[in-house]
């Protein structure tokens, strides 16, 4: 089994050696991760534009008007590299996170790395299966964890699943696992939960823990295509990654937009709520049909194919409706990417007419 495959559809720990930040790629993004997108990619190099876009976990309301304004007025520093703009987005982002700018790097590659990575320097990882409602178990991932265990990542809300785990829950694992073994903390998804529910683990970054937050401006802030994200750490572990991490890490407009999205509550607050109106669109849906889903806290929702994945798959995409297929626990899943209510309405309509 291809290993970065895997990952996304389990938990993990990952043995000996933690990945080193090299280079950035976002292929993986669309790596198949099922029989059915192999073969459906490996026949149709070329697809038709996808009207649709249920396949990314991207915000469809983004940029907002502060981002755009802000990436136009940065657009004739275009000329300049973005050593200062770099340094101040550090500052700004310290700031918001409650630490110093040496525990933040900006920048970092895209998720799938940190296994591809780690398989580079010959490390090898272990999955942990969620539990019947698709879902962490946290307790099973706790046990997985041996002496030469150098990485835990877990990842709340998760994808592709959508789960939530309390908060509380994941504070207590990754406080007491931490005091061990270093566990990375992807929060990409959070702020899809309602700002009360939003516990991080920053704040046992704040305390001095072994523990590594990743954020991303891709999916609330709508800046996918910017690519600009970043880490929160202990300065001795941002040092360490530094050392190898590529040069000079955002450009200025990404800078501009992501520095302009940071504090804007009435875009997030806009673009969770219509997240959480269209998503339902889609949840009513696979009630009313009786699909099996992961409850889903995020801007995805994944729910077991019931037949023909493939061919779901192949007619969707054919009409411009990009989703995907994930094969786990020997089930085939739908991974359906919440757009707009428009767009789930279409999809909606589109599935239910399909010929499988
Ligand atoms: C689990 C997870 N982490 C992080 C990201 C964000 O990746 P990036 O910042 O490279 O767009 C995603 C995006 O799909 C994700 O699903």
């Amino acid at each position: 089994m291809n290993a970065r495959r895997e990952w996304l559809k389990t938990t993990l720990a990952m043995a000996a050696g933690l990945p080193i930040a090299t280079g950035l790629t976002n292929q993986l993004m669309a790596a198949p991760v099922s029989k059915a997108e192999r073969d459906f990619f490996g026949m149709n190099p070329l697809l038709p534009p996808m009207k649709i876009r249920l396949a990314s976990n991207e915000n469809p309301y983004g940029p907002s008007e502060k981002a755009k304004q802000a990436i136009q007025q940065r657009f004739s520093e275009a000329n300049r590299y973005p050593f200062q703009a770099v340094t101040e987005f550090r500052e700004t982002l310290a700031k918001h996170e409650g630490v110093s700018a040496d525990h933040i790097l900006s920048g970092f590659p895209t998720f799938p790395m940190l296994m591809t990575y780690a398989e580079a320097f010959k490390a090898t990882w272990d999955k942990v299966n969620m539990n019947d409602q698709l879902a962490y178990d946290y307790d099973a991932v706790a046990k997985q964890i041996k002496d030469d265990t150098r990485l835990v990542f877990i990842c709340n809300p998760n994808n592709p699943t959508g789960t939530l785990v309390d908060p509380a829950i994941v504070k207590s694992f990754t406080e007491e696992v931490s005091k061990k073994v270093p566990v990375f903390s992807d929060e990409a998804y959070i702020e899809f939960l309602d700002p009360s529910q939003q516990m991080s683990m920053v704040d046992l970054v704040r305390n001095g823990s072994n523990v590594i937050v990743s954020r991303t401006f891709s999916k609330i802030h709508g800046l996918a295509g910017l690519r600009i994200g970043y880490i929160i750490a202990k300065p001795d572990i941002i040092r360490k990654i530094q050392r190898t991490h590529p040069g000079i890490p955002n450009n200025q407009l990404a800078i501009a937009a992501a520095h302009a999205s940071l504090g804007d509550t009435a875009f997030m607050d806009m673009s969770r709520k219509k997240n959480a109106e269209a998503r339902k669109i889609l949840t009513d849906y696979l009630d009313k049909k009786n699909y099996f889903y992961g409850k889903s806290h995020t801007n995805f929702v994944m729910f077991d194919a019931k037949t023909d994945a493939a061919g779901k798959l192949a007619q969707l995409a054919q009409q411009g409706i990009a989703i995907r297929v994930w094969d786990y626990n020997g089930m085939q899943w739908l991974r359906v990417s919440v757009g707009t209510s428009e767009e789930m309405k279409a999809f909606v309509k589109a599935y239910e007419e399909l010929k499988v």
